[in-house]
Formats: structure tokens, C-alpha cells, sequence
């Protein structure tokens, strides 16, 4: 079976955890792309619910599947967000951000009840940091900020290269939110919370793609078939 399938099996069986009524979190990437699709086919065939985009591209997909949408401030709450991710580990801390959405992603897993990560098992990590780390910063003060990061890495005794991520024209790629992605090589990071409470502290980070704490359920699938995890 090729990846593709594997993903779109991850967001079927993630699929079945929506209730009628619920007020979702939409992911953004590759999988989370089949979840909408998914959940479009089920509204277009009689199912409630309502979502929030994570990303401009997960808001035109959303649209094209006939998935109604509103935003954080027209509701208080969300019960249920399902989205990808880089890299799991046995703790259920989750890199993020290799779409270059990771903010807003953050933003709306942060406001739900439960967060179900969808994946193929190749996401599955014994420790986070063979996929470069996103992090989110105001192009303002951009050599500050650079600085800052490298101090927090040799702090957290962690270090490898960073690059600002480049689109696919050669330029500086953007955010949604109209900032720019450095991407950190990090090899290994043996404690993700920690690095996670430093990045958080520099003033020039908007956000990083370290989710510590946001997810309670992993749907891997596999060669063998799909594992549901639960954070104990
Ligand atoms: C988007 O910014 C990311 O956080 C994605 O959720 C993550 O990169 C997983 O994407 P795929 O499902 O395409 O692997």
C-alpha cells in the first residue's frame, strides 16, 4: 500500500470519533487534506458540523468540499481538532510546521477539547529531530532573533544548522501570518518541553513547531494496519 493510502486510512478511522454537532479543528498538510475530503463526503451527506481552518490552503479545500466554516471568535470552543504532523514521539510531544502552518495550528489545537494526530507510522519516532524544527519568526530584528535561538539551542544542548525556509520560487517563503520559517537540524532533541519553554521566551519567535501536551490520540497507520494510541 503507498503512503497516500496509509494516510487516507489514518483519516477514515479518525473520521469515525465525529459526532454530529461537533465544532472541528482542520489541519493542514497532506493528511489532513484526506481528513477534509472525508468529512466533506459525510456532510454532503446529511452530517453537522462546522470547522476552522488552519491554513488559507485547508480553508479553500474545506470550501471546495462543501465543509462550513467559521473562525475562533465566533466560537467559544472547539470539541475536536484532527491534523498531521512531522515526527511523534512515545510522550506525544509532535513536530509541526513542515506545511509552514504550524501557528495557526497551534492556535487551534490549543482551543480544543481533544487533538487527534493522523499519521503514517513512518511519523512515529523514538526521539523528535531527524525532521528540522520550524520556527516562526518576525523578519524584524531577524539577526537578534537568530542569535537568540542559537543561545537557546546551546542551553538546551542541542545545535545544527539553520535555514530560513526558502518557497518553491526561490524566495523567502511566508507565513499565513506573514512571517518567515527558519528550519533547525537539529539531529536529536532529548528534551523536547524544554527547548520548547526556551524557543517560546524570545521575543522575535512567534511560535515553533514543538506541541507539547496538544495531543491525546495518534491514529498511525501501517503495513499492519492502523494503531489508535492513547496518551496515558
Ligand atoms: C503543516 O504545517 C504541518 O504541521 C503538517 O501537519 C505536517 O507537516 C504533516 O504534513 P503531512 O501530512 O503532509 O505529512
Amino acid at each position: 500500500m503507498d503512503m497516500d493510502q496509509l494516510k487516507r486510512q489514518a483519516a477514515a478511522r479518525a473520521l469515525e470519533e465525529v459526532r454530529d454537532g461537533m465544532q472541528l479543528g482542520l489541519g493542514t498538510g497532506s493528511t489532513a487534506k484526506h481528513f477534509v475530503e472525508l468529512l466533506g463526503e459525510r456532510v454532503r451527506a446529511g452530517l453537522k458540523v462546522i470547522g476552522v481552518p488552519t491554513s488559507e490552503a485547508t480553508r479553500a479545500d474545506a470550501e471546495r468540499c462543501g465543509v462550513p466554516l467559521t473562525t475562533l471568535d465566533d466560537v467559544d470552543h472547539l470539541d475536536l481538532t484532527v491534523d498531521g504532523a512531522d515526527e511523534i514521539d512515545p510522550a506525544f510531544n509532535l513536530i509541526k510546521g513542515g506545511g509552514g502552518a504550524l501557528l495557526r495550528e497551534k492556535i487551534v489545537a490549543a482551543a480544543s477539547d481533544r487533538m487527534i494526530v493522523i499519521a503514517d507510522d513512518s511519523k512515529w519516532v523514538a526521539t523528535l529531530g531527524r525532521f528540522p524544527l520550524p520556527v516562526e519568526v518576525i523578519p524584524f530584528g531577524f539577526g537578534a532573533t537568530r542569535r537568540a535561538i542559537e543561545k537557546a539551542f546551546a542551553d538546551c544542548g542541542v545545535s545544527g544548522q539553520m535555514a530560513v525556509r526558502k518557497a518553491k520560487d526561490g524566495h523567502v517563503f511566508v507565513t499565513d501570518g506573514g512571517h518567515w520559517i527558519v528550519d533547525a537540524h537539529l539531529g536529536r532533541i532529548e528534551d523536547p518541553p524544554r527547548l520548547a519553554k526556551a524557543l517560546s521566551r524570545i521575543p522575535g519567535v512567534v511560535e515553533h513547531g514543538l506541541f507539547i501536551g496538544l495531543a491525546g490520540t495518534v491514529v498511525l497507520a501501517g503495513g499492519g494496519g492502523i494503531r489508535v494510541i492513547e496518551r496515558r
